[in-house]
């Protein structure tokens, strides 16, 4: 695996070079267009969505469908506002019962979520006449695969602990995760009681439930998360995501794995330093999210290239560094986080971030813990990790390869 130490066999390029920009440009015109057009890009199923007509975009009212290949959570567009949620199963006598625990629990959130995706609304609350544009996402505990002996990718495991971790066990974990996405809170809050009372009438318990948000930012561009970075601009093209987010051929093809990680940031320490500091300890620039080695928001950055003194242009415990594909052999996650406010002590973000194997987070995780210069203004409160299930088709279950 190239390291730092490795770069002797990268001779130091000057900043600004034109490899990233030529990388990058191979990478396709969706990410170009920011995270909206690029998950969208990650579709890769035939979801029948309306468009406008004139534009061919899609039409702002349309509901987004929720059957197909793949869940709709991960491949549509990233949308304003989430709701997390965890579920627990009971202990079970049996397998055998414990399966038809959770096949009953999953049918009946299939039937909810199913419902307030579209067509005509199951609850007054949600018919104004405009449809919810709900999507969400419906994920496997590494807990429950194996206690019920379930068919999930080998791959799926309980994340190590990292130095620093300040974990809050009920805030995290779980049987079943799910990620309500839509354009409102509203929406959210009325489906997540929905799918909260369908899964509780089915034999579940509510573990935990987390909101988060994201700033009004215009289509197609990167939002911003508290610090006032733009965040998600480094995300995976389509071909990328085929090997690197979405499971190899096989049952796991249109499945993936969610990491997910509340994460409280110190606002007032961070937006305190000059912007120059903050500049590299992210290693991209505060307004327009430019790499400090690049002039343009999706140039690759160059952790290779250096000044004529011989320094790193991106800083060596800078976050892009130690995040970047190249420490990783090129294995890439979606990252489609959101931020949290839960009361003036303690506002952060909600990392959401979808791999095939989770040990790449792992790696990562374990190099930004160690150095990055982010970590004294970051601390993790909370984590999980879920395997997210294919898509159920129209008349389908979610879960029936399980
Ligand atoms: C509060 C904590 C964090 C903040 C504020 C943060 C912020 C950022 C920002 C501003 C960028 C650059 C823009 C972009 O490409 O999206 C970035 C990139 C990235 N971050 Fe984070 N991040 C955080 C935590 C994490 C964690 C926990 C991981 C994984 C263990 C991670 C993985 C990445 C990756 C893979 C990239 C893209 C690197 C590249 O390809 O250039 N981040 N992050």
């Amino acid at each position: 695996m190239p390291t730092e130490p490795g770069n002797a066999s990268h001779p130091a390029r000057p900043a600004a070079s034109g490899v990233g920009r030529r990388t990058l440009l191979g990478a396709g015109a969706a990410l170009a267009a920011g995270i909206g057009a690029a998950a969208g890009a990650l579709t890769g199923d035939d979801r029948d969505v309306r468009t406008d007509g004139a534009s061919g975009a899609p039409a702002p009212e349309a509901a987004i469908p929720f059957h197909g290949a793949r869940q709709a959570g991960v491949t549509a567009p990233q949308q304003a506002a989430t709701h997390l949620l965890a579920l627990d199963l009971p202990a079970a006598a049996s397998r055998t019962a414990g399966r038809t625990t959770l096949r009953d629990v999953l049918r009946a959130l299939t039937r909810t979520l199913a419902g307030t995706a579209g067509g005509p609304a199951p609850d007054p609350r949600l018919g104004d006449g405009t449809p919810a544009r709900l999507t969400s996402l419906v994920g496997v505990g590494p807990a429950l695969a194996s206690r019920l002996g379930l068919r999930v990718p080998a791959a799926l495991a309980a994340l190590p602990p990292f130095p620093g971790d300040r974990l809050d066990p009920a805030r995290g974990d779980g049987d079943l995760l799910l990620q309500l996405c839509a354009d409102d809170r509203w929406t959210l809050s009325v489906v997540a009681e929905l799918a909260t009372t369908a899964a509780r009438d089915a034999g579940a318990t509510l573990r935990w439930a987390q909101s988060g948000f994201l700033p009004r930012t215009p289509p197609g561009t990167t939002p911003r998360n508290l610090f006032g970075f733009k965040d998600g601009t480094a995300n995976p093209d389509r071909r990328a995501a085929e090997q690197w987010v979405w499971g190899p051929p096989g049952p796991h093809r249109d499945g993936t794995v969610l990491v997910y990680r509340k994460i409280h940031m110190e606002l007032g320490a961070f937006t305190a330093l000059p912007v120059e500091r903050q500049e590299r300890a992210i290693g991209r620039r505060a307004g327009d999210g430019v790499p400090l080695t690049g002039t343009a928001e999706h140039d690759d950055p160059d952790i290779y290239a250096k000044h004529p003194n011989g320094a790193y242009v991106i800083p060596p415990t800078a976050h892009v560094r130690l995040s970047s594909p190249r420490l990783d052999r090129g294995a890439r996650m979606l990252r489609r986080s959101y931020s949290y406010d839960d009361g003036p002590d303690d506002r952060g973000l909600l990392f959401c971030a979808f791999m095939r194997d989770p040990a790449l987070f792992t790696r990562v995780q374990t190099r930004l813990a160690a150095r990055d210069a982010l970590t004294p203004f970051v601390r993790h409160r909370a984590s999980a990790v879920a395997y997210v299930l294919p898509g159920a088709p129209r008349g389908g279950v979610l879960g029936e390869r399980l």
